[in-house]
């Protein structure tokens, strides 16, 4: 499951989120969702193209020895 933590950086804010091998998740780029930085589909109530980012972690691969 995503890890998803907020720290201070420089005198700004920033999310850093943390994935599974393989695990997949959309972010917010509408800056309305409840779950803000994850998407909760509230874009598609909104007048506008904008949809979520989709971010997906590789697999890991597995030692070919
Ligand atoms: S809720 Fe913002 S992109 Fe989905």
């Amino acid at each position: 499951m995503a890890k998803i933590t907020t720290e201070e950086h420089n005198g700004h804010l920033r999310t850093i989120v943390e994935l599974e091998p393989g695990e997949q998740i959309s972010l917010c780029r509408c800056w309305k969702s409840g779950k803000f930085p994850i998407c909760d589909g509230t874009h598609k109530t909104l007048e506008s193209n904008v949809g979520p980012a989709r971010v997906r972690a590789p697999e890991v691969k597995q030692d070919a020895t």
